[in-house]
């Protein structure tokens, strides 16, 4: 791998900034307590004064715009974002995640951007199906994650149950960093397993000073004293625990392969400020990234570093109507490397041109600013009138692009026509806008019909609502009957061309011209692999670029 500026020395202002970034999103099921505990870390972190504040924010942000109706229908959250605040020393990018699994082709492009995830786990349920999933994206990037087991103060399945199906469900070796003492009515508090300090819950308390007791040894007697009741099972479980889970060992969390994990709750500001610790000390800062250099995607990769001095940053998210006021398109844009400076000037890959940087914003708890200054791991949101697209990366001046921004083929289909056949024109913009920003995917299949492609269900209603509200296009949605798209590669020009001709009646264009197969049923889609076997089919593709594996 051609790596020209690892050898470089790197800006000390930068290395030291650099080194201050912690860019993480916290991942779970709906309902195990994602926006509690994003409330209660910007509370802990300062960022917001009151709690209340994003939960209030989680309702009335439906207020806030039109379109969002569908989500306030739904109580669910279909929108994330991002939020900026200093703790510690450190600024920390907490990216918000839609929780809904409708919206997880989303999330999974969220956490492409980020360099670690918490895990909240409802200590109830276990591991459940949308939690699953979410790992299996940031194994992809085997991203480390820190485990919160939340809602302790519960009646809830036994801690190290739990632990067992985290291992065996998700894959991850767990390393308990503290251990409940009991749960629900009599959920006492935790034994912090590195410190051998005792935290004492009580509940609603907002504990913010360190009160925890030094407790040396499981067989100290104050143990007895403090947990007449709970004492002995306590012991038992740590006992075991210590000798069943290896010990905390940076290096594997830092791979992906293990996680820390905190039993707490949420709603009680219990263990918050534990999660908060454990990112400044433990979550990595900002990490270099893989991008092909050249024009044309195939000439090398490098590894671009964090401090490199060159600004790089790629798109990652499309948001509309953040603000009614000014009904803009903010794109999301991870910066990766070199420092962001208001008014300069960068290079647009996929375009060739040259773009001013105005006047970026930067997203704090409550509200956005402008951004003055930004390294790698902040999130900029760039003003963005269609010239930009999820996965475009900018630079200063090089030709790379960074790679594993996902699209994941669509599972679900619908044709949509307008009612009023005058219409036509606005539909086709408001669609072409809508797939920019990746709202729903769309195709054209060349029959005058667009196909609306999507992961789940939600989103047409979503689209459909927004064409109504935004582009005043009546639409009418008709099931296409499509059992899965794929997108292709093929060995050659003369390939290709015989494929196009053969299948032609199945062929279709997505966003960005490449060519997809439209298969109307899984027998379909096996014959014509096996009919093809040099054509790739794929069912998932970076920007612009089809990946080269996943096949079938
Ligand atoms: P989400 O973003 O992951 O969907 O979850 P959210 O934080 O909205 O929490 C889901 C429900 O779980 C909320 O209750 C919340 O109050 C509750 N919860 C969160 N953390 C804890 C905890 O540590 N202990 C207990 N007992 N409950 C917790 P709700 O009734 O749906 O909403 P609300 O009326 O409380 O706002």
């Amino acid at each position: 791998m051609n790596t020209p500026a690892e050898n470089t020395a790197f800006p000390p202002d930068l290395l030291r900034d650099v080194a201050k970034r912690r860019t993480f999103a916290i991942i779970s099921h709906p309902d195990a307590g994602k926006t509690t505990l994003t409330e209660k870390l910007l509370l802990f972190g300062g960022a917001i004064q009151m709690a209340g504040t994003v939960k209030a924010r989680k309702s009335s942000r439906h207020a806030t715009s039109d379109w969002m109706e569908v989500e306030k229908q739904r109580g669910i959250s279909v929108t994330s974002s991002v939020m900026q605040f200093e703790y510690a020393g450190q600024t920390i990018n907490l990216l918000d995640t839609p929780g809904h699994e409708d919206f997880s082709e989303d999330t999974y492009r969220v956490l492409t951007a980020v360099d670690a995830a918490v895990m909240v786990i409802d200590a109830a349920k276990g591991v459940e199906a949308q939690t699953i999933k979410l790992l299996e994206v940031c194994r992809l990037r085997n991203t480390p994650i820190i485990t919160f087991v939340n809602k302790m103060d519960r009646e809830v399945r036994e801690p190290i149950e739990l632990l067992e199906e985290i291992e065996s469900v998700l894959k991850i070796d767990c390393a308990p960093v503290t251990w409940p003492i009991g749960m629900g009515k009599a959920f006492r508090g935790v034994l912090h397993l590195l410190t051998n300090r005792v935290m004492r819950f009580t509940p609603g308390e907002e504990r913010r000073t360190d009160d925890s007791e030094l407790i040396d040894g499981l067989d100290n007697p104050r143990l007895d004293e403090l947990f007449p009741d709970e004492v002995k099972h306590l012991r038992d479980n740590v006992e075991l625990v210590r000798g069943a889970s290896p010990p905390l060992d940076l290096a594997r969390f830092l791979a992906g392969t293990q996680s820390p994990v905190f039993f707490g709750s949420g709603i009680n500001n219990f263990g918050v400020q534990e999660i908060l610790q454990a990112l400044v000390d433990w979550a990595p800062p900002p990490q270099p990234r893989e991008a092909t250099i050249g024009k044309t995607a195939v000439e090398g990769n490098r590894m671009v570093q964090a401090p490199e001095a060159s600004f790089t940053g790629f798109v990652f998210k499309i948001q509309a109507n953040m603000d009614p006021r000014h009904r803009d398109r903010i794109a999301f844009m991870r910066v990766c490397s070199g420092r962001y400076s208001p008014g300069m000037k960068v290079h647009h890959v996929r375009d060739g041109r040259e773009m001013k940087l105005g006047n970026a914003i930067t997203f704090m708890a409550n509200e956005r600013v402008a951004s003055e200054d930004a390294v790698a791991g902040d999130i900029i949101g760039i003003h963005n009138h269609g010239q930009l697209q999820i996965g475009d990366t900018l630079t200063e001046g090089e030709e790379l692009r960074f790679k594993g921004i996902p699209y994941f083929a669509p599972e679900l289909f619908n044709l949509a026509r307008p009612r009023d056949p005058f219409k036509a024109k606005q539909l086709q913009k408001g669609l072409k806008e809508l797939g920019e920003e990746g709202a729903v995917q769309v195709f054209d299949a060349g029959t005058g019909n667009l196909l609306l492609g999507a992961v789940g269900p939600l989103q047409f209603e979503i689209v459909a609502h927004r064409l109504q509200s935004e582009y005043k296009v009546d639409a009418v949605y008709d099931n296409a009957n499509l059992y899965a798209a794929r997108w292709l590669t093929f060995p050659d020009e003369n390939t290709r061309r015989r494929f196009e001709n053969q299948e032609a009646a199945r062929m279709a264009r997505d966003i960005d011209d490449n060519p997809v197969y439209l298969a109307p049923n899984r027998v379909n889609l096996q014959l014509v692999i096996e009919r093809w076997p040099d054509v790739g089919f794929h069912s998932i593709r970076e920007h612009g670029q089809v990946m080269a594996h996943a096949k079938g």
